[in-house]
């Protein structure tokens, strides 16, 4: 069995490799990454984005004031365990006349800000988050959905935030393997013709030898074990982080619908008004979807023998409303009016819906968190001219705020009790 020694030699350059691939791997990790913090932090930090993104960013920004005060430097501002607790129950902390939390609470109205049970780990994580994140990465959903900017895409980016890095680690560890494997097979390759042109050897030794390396040994080896656990982990952990992320976000949220009704072709190309179809918009809380009847009006005359209109027909025949699919929806536990904005506020379909008339099927344009309609309350001047109403309130604005535009803010648009039941 004189080839023994080699293969053992196989082995030990295989487990040196595998170490040095790791060292190597951990460095361009490091480099990739450009956290400030090392691996444990980044991973701390990455459970803290997801924890802060569904919990705190629909009051919170890092650097400017949502509903909550900006989070930036928080960490410095307050020790450790008052972060704790306080994000715990904020309200218990006020009602025990801690000094600190007292302030806030009276800087910013009395606003209860809500408890929540969380793990010190999880709480810590978030911290981690706050502290590490990078200028203008936590507010973005609420910046890019401020009037004006282009909101889509932008929330989907800040979602992806975390799952970033995920990916590149991802793709390091792809490398790393896919490297280590082409080495290998060169040293077998090598050893191998070494061995055939330098040896006598036994039909038997020439047998194994043919079989160049043994696959089964390589795979069971330690290494390539862990290497593929740490790579099933990272992509399972990927998954669920990005789950995590998309609950409750319903964004770009584009169902099919069950006749092929374009508003590109009827709000675009043909100019029809929306209110002509959604005839409550300007009257009412909600924007109605039209009955089939309003399709009638034109199409008992157009397209009559088209398959998507011939739905519309059985749809009336048969006395059954067209099942659309509802894209937009508030949770119950907020309050939207239509007529508010559109009629009073004067505030254009497209701003919340986006460009509507060119979308062959409809998507959600907007966020719709509460951060979104908070950012929109807290930018938009109020329309007061020709109000007697307002004149006093203005003034007394003007007087407390000088140069600061009244907006729906200032009007208390943004009191809990104007969006919450
Ligand atoms: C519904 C709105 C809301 C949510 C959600 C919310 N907060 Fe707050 N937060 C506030 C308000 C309002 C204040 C100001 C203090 C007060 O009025 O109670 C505040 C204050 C704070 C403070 C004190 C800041 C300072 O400068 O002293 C911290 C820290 C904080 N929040 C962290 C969080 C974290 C972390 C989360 C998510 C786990 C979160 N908040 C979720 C509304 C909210
Ligand atoms: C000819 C009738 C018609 C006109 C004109 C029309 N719509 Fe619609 N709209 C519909 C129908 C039918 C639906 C439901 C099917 C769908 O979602 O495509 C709908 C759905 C919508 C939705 C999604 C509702 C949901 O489920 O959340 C929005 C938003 C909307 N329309 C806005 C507009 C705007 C803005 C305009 C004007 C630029 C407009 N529509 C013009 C018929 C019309
Ligand atoms: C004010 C008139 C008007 C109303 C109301 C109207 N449509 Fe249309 N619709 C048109 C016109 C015009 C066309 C384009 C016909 C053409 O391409 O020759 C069209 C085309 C269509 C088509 C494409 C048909 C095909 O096979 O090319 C569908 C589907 C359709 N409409 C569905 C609806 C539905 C559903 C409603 C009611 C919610 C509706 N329309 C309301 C005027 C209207
Ligand atoms: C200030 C933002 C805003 C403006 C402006 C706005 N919408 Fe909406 N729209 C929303 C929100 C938020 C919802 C979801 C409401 C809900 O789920 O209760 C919605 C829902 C809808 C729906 C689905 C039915 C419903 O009421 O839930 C339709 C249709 C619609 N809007 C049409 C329009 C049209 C047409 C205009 C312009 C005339 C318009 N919207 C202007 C924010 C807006
Ligand atoms: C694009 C800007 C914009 C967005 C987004 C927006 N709003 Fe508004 N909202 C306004 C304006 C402007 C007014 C003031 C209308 C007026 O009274 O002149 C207003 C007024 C209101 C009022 C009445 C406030 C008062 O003082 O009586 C409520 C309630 C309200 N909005 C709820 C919401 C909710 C809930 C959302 C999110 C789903 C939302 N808004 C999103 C612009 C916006
Ligand atoms: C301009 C309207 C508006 C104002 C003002 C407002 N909210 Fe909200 N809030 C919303 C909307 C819309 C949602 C639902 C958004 C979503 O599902 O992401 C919401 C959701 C919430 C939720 C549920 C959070 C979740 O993720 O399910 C809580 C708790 C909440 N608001 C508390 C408050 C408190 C406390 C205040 C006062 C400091 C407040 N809100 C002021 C519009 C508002």
């Amino acid at each position: 069995m004189k080839y023994k020694p080699f293969f053992s030699f196989l082995i030990a350059l295989f487990f040196a490799f595998t170490a040095l691939a790791q060292g190597e791997q951990a460095e361009v990790a490091k480099e990739g990454v450009t956290a400030p913090a090392a691996g444990g932090d980044a991973a701390l930090a990455a459970a803290g984005d997801a924890l802060y993104k569904n919990n705190c960013a629909s009051c919170h920004a890092l650097d400017e004031v949502v509903v909550g005060p900006a989070l930036r430097g928080v960490d410095k501002k307050h020790s450790e365990t008052w972060l704790i607790n306080w994000i715990r129950n904020s309200s218990k902390m006020v009602q025990s006349g801690d000094k600190e939390a007292v302030k806030i609470f009276n800087e910013f109205q009395k606003q209860q800000m809500p408890s929540f049970a969380m793990s010190d780990e999880e709480i810590k994580s978030i911290l981690a988050y706050i502290k590490t994140a990078p200028a203008g990465g936590a507010g973005a959903e609420d910046k890019a959905a401020a009037p004006g900017a282009e909101g889509a895409g932008a929330g989907a980016g800040a979602a992806s935030d975390a799952g970033k890095y995920l990916d590149l680690l991802l793709v390091i560890l792809v490398v790393v393997l896919i490297v280590m494997v082409i080495t290998l097979v060169i040293i077998a390759t090598v050893l191998s013709n070494y061995l055939k042109k330098n040896r006598q050897l036994t039909a038997e030794d020439e047998e194994v030898l043919n079989q160049r390396f043994d696959i089964g040994k390589i795979l069971k080896s330690k290494a390539v074990r862990g290497l593929a656990l740490t790579i099933f982990v990272v992509a399972l952990l990927n998954i669920t982080l990005d789950k995590v992320l998309g609950v409750g976000i319903q964004q770009h949220y584009q169902p099919k619908q069950p006749i092929a009704f374009s508003h590109k072709l009827h709000a675009g190309d043909h100019k029809i008004d929306c209110n002509y179809c959604h005839t409550s918009v300007y009257k009412g809380k909600n924007a109605n979807i039209p009955s089939a009847n309003i399709c009638m009006n034109c199409h008992s005359q157009i397209k009559k023998e088209s398959a998507e209109i011939k739905k519309i027909y059985t749809a009336i025949e048969k006395n059954r409303p067209i099942e659309w699919v509802r894209i937009h929806n508030l949770p119950d536990l907020s309050y939207f009016n239509h007529s508010q904005h559109t009629k009073v506020g004067g505030v254009e379909c497209q701003t919340c819906h986006g460009p509507i008339e060119t979308m062959e099927v409809v998507y959600q344009y907007s966020p719709l968190t509460m951060g979104w309609c908070i950012n929109c309350h807290r930018e938009t001047p109020l329309n007061t001219q020709g109000n007697a109403y307002y004149d006093n309130l203005v003034k007394l604005h003007d007087s407390e705020n000088s140069g600061k535009p009244f907006t729906v803010s200032s009007n208390g648009g943004t009191e809990c009790s104007k969006c919450h039941y």
